[in-house]
C-alpha cells in the first residue's frame, strides 16, 4: 500500500469574504474581476482544453523548452530538493521534472487542496519514494508556506506564465515574496514573451471558441458564488492586445443594457460596457531578467525556444551564489 499524500489548507478564505471581495469587484467602474475565479471545476477543464488548441502556443512551447534543457537546468540544482509547485493544478508539468531533478519532497500548492487530491494520489503511486504534500492556499495576495514542507533546499516552480496575470509592480512584489520563501534556494519560472500581435490575439481568441467559453464561464461561477443572475447570452468575449502596457486584456462585453442582481447588491451595465477579467503580460526577456534582479535574485539563467516566444528562467534566491 502506497501512503496517501498529506493535504492541508492555509488561510482558507471564508465564503463571506469571497462574496465581499466579488461584490466590491463588480461594483467598481469599470468592474475588474480577479482571474482566480476562472478556475472552478469546469473552468479548470476549459483551461486544460485551451492548452491543446493550435493557437495557444505557451504551454507546448514551455514544455518543449523543459524537454530540451532539462539536464542543463538540473545541473544548477542541489540534491535532496524540495520542489514547491505554485498553481500545481493537475501536477502534469512538475511530474516530468521529479526524476530528472531527483526531487525528494514534492509540495503541490493550489487554491484548493481538494483539487489536488486525485492528481497527487496518482503521482504518489508512480513515485512511492517521494514525500508528497498538497497545500490549499490563495497565494495571489500573499504567499505563506506552512512549516510542514520541511527544510530541504527549495526550488520554487512557477510555470505557465502565470506571473503574466500580475502588473509589473505586482509581479515585483510577488517575486520578492518568492525570493524570501525560497530560503536561499532557487526559482524556476516560465514567462511568455512579446511577439506579433496577430499571434497573441489568436491565442486568446481561438477559432473554436474555447477561450470565449472559459471567459464566459466566469459568470456561471460568480452566479454560484454570490447568487447573482448573470445571463450568459448577454455577454461576449473580447481579447485585445494593449501595446502600451504590453498585455493581452480579456473582457466580457455586455451585448445589450443589462442589470444584474445578487443578495446585497446590484449593478447596471450599458450596452457595450465591459468587465475586465484578465491581464496577461508579455515580457521582453531582458526586462524580466532585470525584474528578477530587482527582486533579489542572482545567477539568472534563461532558456528560450527558436522563435523566442517563451522563456524559462532559473535564478538563485541566495546572496551572490
Ligand atoms: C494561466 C494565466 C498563464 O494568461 O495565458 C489562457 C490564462 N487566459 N487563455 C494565460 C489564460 C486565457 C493563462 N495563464
Amino acid at each position: 500500500m502506497v501512503r496517501s499524500p498529506r493535504l492541508i489548507e492555509v488561510d482558507r478564505q471564508e465564503p463571506a469574504a469571497i462574496r465581499a471581495e466579488l461584490s466590491g469587484e463588480l461594483a467598481a467602474s469599470p468592474a475588474v474581476i480577479s482571474p482566480k475565479y476562472f478556475y472552478d471545476a469546469l473552468g479548470s477543464r476549459l483551461f486544460a482544453a485551451i492548452t491543446e488548441l493550435p493557437e495557444y502556443y505557451p504551454t507546448r512551447t514551455e514544455a518543449a523548452i523543459f524537454a530540451r534543457h532539462v539536464e542543463a537546468i538540473a545541473a544548477g540544482l542541489p540534491s535532496g530538493l524540495t520542489l514547491v509547485d505554485l498553481g500545481a493544478g493537475n501536477c502534469e508539468k512538475a511530474a516530468r521534472l521529479l526524476v530528472p531533478f531527483a526531487v525528494r519532497t514534492y509540495v503541490a500548492v493550489d487554491i484548493s487542496a481538494a483539487f489536488l487530491r486525485d492528481s497527487l494520489e496518482r503521482l504518489q503511486q508512480q513515485h512511492p519514494d517521494i514525500d508528497m504534500l498538497g497545500v490549499g492556499t490563495d497565494f495571489s495576495h500573499r504567499l505563506s508556506l506552512p512549516g510542514e514542507i520541511g527544510d530541504g533546499p527549495r526550488l520554487l516552480f512557477y510555470p505557465g506564465s502565470s506571473i503574466g496575470n500580475f502588473t509589473p509592480a505586482q509581479a515585483l512584489d510577488f517575486l520578492r515574496q518568492l525570493q524570501r520563501a525560497a530560503q536561499g534556494g532557487s526559482l524556476l519560472i516560465g514567462v511568455d514573451l512579446l511577439k506579433p500581435v496577430e499571434v497573441l490575439e489568436a491565442a486568446y481568441d481561438d477559432s473554436l471558441g474555447v477561450t470565449a467559453a472559459f471567459n464566459r464561464n466566469l459568470l456561471r461561477h460568480i452566479n454560484r458564488l454570490i447568487g447573482s443572475d448573470f445571463a450568459l447570452a448577454d455577454w461576449r468575449h473580447l481579447a485585445l492586445f494593449n501595446g502600451a502596457q504590453s498585455r493581452i486584456e480579456m473582457h466580457l462585453e455586455a451585448v445589450r443594457a443589462v442589470s444584474v442582481r445578487w443578495p446585497g447588491g446590484e449593478r447596471a451595465f450599458a450596452a457595450g460596457e465591459r468587465m475586465h477579467t484578465e491581464n496577461s503580460y508579455k515580457w521582453r526577456p531582458e526586462d524580466f531578467a532585470a525584474l528578477l534582479g530587482k527582486a533579489g535574485f542572482s545567477a539568472i539563467q534563461r532558456w528560450t525556444d527558436e522563435r523566442g516566444w517563451f522563456a524559462v528562467f532559473l535564478a538563485q534566491a541566495g546572496e551572490g551564489r
